[in-house]
């Protein structure tokens, strides 16, 4: 399987968020990031955004949500229209239970863990979710430079995997100079925000990054 790109429109153009789904309708995905303010420094869009984006783009909506308390929220999401639904472990207070409703919604399940968190605190979540997310910045901001440490917790957490259909996912600092290392350390989704919308053209990007992948 081709590694696959999902542009974070964290550095889109938010006042035309419709054009922007067009300049990279050659991606896999679109990621969106919900922060609360609370869980990170930092407030973006919320289930109304959300909603009208996973109606209108042709990719599938990839939500990684940055709140509080995803345990009450995070179903909204897949009801929403949500392919793919992240909540981070270090948020989720009964992460089994909510994986549970997010398959039963009928979106994907996934959990993300920040740089400090190891691997090992999802050995008994694994079973229960379709993706894994790796932060390789603290959560908050587009343009952080990648923690070169995420690369062995990409490589732990595959192992991990093993023969499970549960794809690994990496988030924050993805450019064409470190696409070629995340790729070796096994991630099946890459995360690009400002790579990708910071381009001149930002679908010429998403090539260039799946090439340097392969
Ligand atoms: C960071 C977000 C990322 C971010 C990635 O908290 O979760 O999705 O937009 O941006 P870049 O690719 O610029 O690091
Ligand atoms: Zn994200």
């Amino acid at each position: 399987m081709p590694v696959e790109i999902a542009p974070s429109i964290l550095t889109a153009d938010f006042a035309n968020l419709e054009r922007e789904l067009d300049r990279v309708a050659n991606a896999d995905w679109v990621h969106l990031d919900v922060m609360d303010g609370h869980f990170v420094p930092n407030l973006t869009i919320g289930l109304p955004v959300v909603r009208r984006i996973a109606q209108i783009s042709p990719l599938p909506a990839d939500v990684h949500l940055m709140i509080e308390d995803p345990d009450r929220f995070a179903p909204d999401y897949a009801a929403a229209g949500a392919k793919s639904v992240t909540f981070h472990l270090e948020a989720a207070r009964g992460p089994v239970r909510l994986a549970r409703e997010l398959r039963a919604l009928g979106a994907k399940a996934a959990v993300a863990i920040n740089p400090a968190t190891p691997v090992a605190a999802l050995a008994d979540l694994i079973d229960e979710v379709d993706m894994i997310l790796i932060m390789s910045v603290e959560p908050g901001f587009g343009g952080q430079s990648f923690i070169e440490r995420s690369l062995s917790k990409l490589r732990q957490a595959k192992e991990l995997i093993g023969s499970r259909p549960v794809k690994l996912e990496i988030d924050g600092g993805a450019d064409r100079t470190t696409v070629p290392r995340i790729a070796a350390a096994g991630a099946d989704v890459i995360v690009a925000g400002s790579a990708v919308f910071g381009a001149v053209d930002p679908a010429a990007e998403i090539r260039a990054l799946r090439e340097l992948a392969r």
